[in-house]
């Protein structure tokens, strides 16, 4: 169950601060209502123009084995920056958050990166986190969904798990609008199998650590 979810949205409150009282006291936060329906239709008309050949496979790590990733990961990416008009809404949001989760949690986030994701029916992606402790500039994950009307059925739930074990902490449904949002070291999560397309917008708060051995997926 989504025992966080939150139906407060820009009109209803400080976000942010919901955000910073959360990842302060559990590390993660699963929220709806951030963006307004406009903002989300803009970003979802986007995403569904974007062209197949404008997505490529993900990466894993330094994995260049292409089996190997197949095996973990089914998406497809496209990395996204401020030349590209529809998200830059998105990104002065990420950017007003960085400055706060600095401000408030001291976390000395240096930037943002973030893509589109696109599960194609049947594709997934196996249990893993984000950034090993001391290996990765990642130091927050986020997840904004953009799926209209998805089912129970329809499957592609994020997964979170509690630590090491099987204790399962949250199951997301990747519904329009909804944001999943966690410290990237701790929480080993994963996305069961979609079946149908399934889009997100996903991204990492990074600190600037230039002695991190840096294994996040290449661009
Ligand atoms: C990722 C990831 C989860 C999701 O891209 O690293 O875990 O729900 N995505 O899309
Ligand atoms: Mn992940």
């Amino acid at each position: 169950m989504n025992t966080s979810l939150l139906t407060r949205g820009p009109s209803g409150g400080d976000v942010f601060a919901r955000i910073i009282e959360a990842l302060r006291n559990d590390g993660y936060i699963i929220l709806n209502n951030v963006f307004a329906i406009e903002q989300l239709q803009r970003l979802f008309i986007d995403i569904k123009a974007t062209d197949d050949r404008q997505f490529h496979a993900a990466g894993i790590g330094r994995e260049q084995e292409r089996h190997v990733n197949d095996f973990v990961r089914r998406d497809r990416i496209r990395w996204l920056d401020r030349s590209h008009a529809p998200v830059v809404f998105y990104l002065d949001w990420a950017e007003q958050l960085r400055q706060r989760l600095n401000r408030e949690l001291f976390l000395g986030l240096f930037d943002y990166e973030c893509h589109y994701a696109h599960y194609s029916k049947g594709a997934f992606y196996k249990r893993h986190v984000d950034a090993f402790k001391g290996l990765s500039n990642r130091r927050l994950s986020t997840i904004l969904y953009l799926n209209p009307s998805w089912q129970a059925g329809d499957g592609g739930e994020l997964v979170m798990y509690a630590g090491e074990g099987q204790t399962v902490l949250e199951t997301v449904s990747p519904a329009f609008g909804s944001m999943a949002l966690f410290l990237s070291e701790e929480f080993p999560h994963e996305v069961l199998p979609a079946k149908r397309s399934r889009y997100s917008l996903t991204g990492w708060f990074r600190i600037n650590n230039t002695d991190s051995l840096n294994l996040d997926p290449p661009k």
